[in-house]
């Protein structure tokens, strides 16, 4: 397979969990959100909001709340930024979803390219419980009514290396 910058990210970006207790600069972060602020949206509407949460308070919060949902993981506290990516449903009702999954990678891979890590956290509910985990970060952050939550990302400098699998290309591609 030919090979470049922007596929090598692609192949080389990993979830990580740990990260180093070191800062992250403002201008990484800009970085990672103007890659999330060029993503494609139906219609170009951009439906979303990106949170950027640095007090130790909230990201705590977060952390209760995200642990409800996932696999323990010390990330999300440790880890010197969490970016939420919010959209607003009301502004796009059919697409909002995949608005606020396709500015989540960009950012993820983003960051992997300028040395940083992140992992998804999912609290994203389709039914939209009211006692979800979802529900429990918009009120946290005071998000608005329509708002969605599609993701949050821990940002920091890795503490790990890890490696993934996926299905062969054989398994999953249908030709017509
Ligand atoms: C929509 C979505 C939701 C995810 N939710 C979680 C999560 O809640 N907790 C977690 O540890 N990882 C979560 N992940 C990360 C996946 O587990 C991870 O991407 C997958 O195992 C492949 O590993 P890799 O990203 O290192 O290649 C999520 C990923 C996606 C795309």
């Amino acid at each position: 397979m030919e090979s470049n910058e922007v596929l090598k990210a692609i192949r080389d970006r990993r979830s990580i969990f740990k990260y180093k207790d070191e800062d992250v600069s403002a201008e990484d972060i800009e970085t990672i959100l103007e890659a999330g602020r060029w993503a494609p949206s139906y219609a170009n509407i951009q439906p979303w909001n990106f949170v950027v949460v640095r007090d130790p308070e909230t990201k705590k919060k977060l952390f209760e709340i995200s642990r409800r949902i996932t696999l323990f993981r010390e990330g999300i506290e440790q880890a010197p930024v969490i970016i939420i990516v919010a959209v607003d449903q009301e502004a796009d009702p059919n697409h909002f979803v995949e608005a606020g999954a396709v500015a989540s990678q960009n950012m993820a891979l983003a960051a992997h390219s300028i040395g940083l890590s992140s992992y998804w956290v999912g609290v994203f509910d389709i039914n939209s419980e009211k006692d979800s985990a979802e529900k429990d970060v918009i009120k946290t952050l005071e998000l608005g009514d329509d708002a969605r939550v599609i993701s949050l990302l821990p940002v920091g400098k890795p503490d790990q290396t890890r490696t993934s699998e996926r299905k062969d290309l054989e398994d999953i591609v249908i030709e017509e």
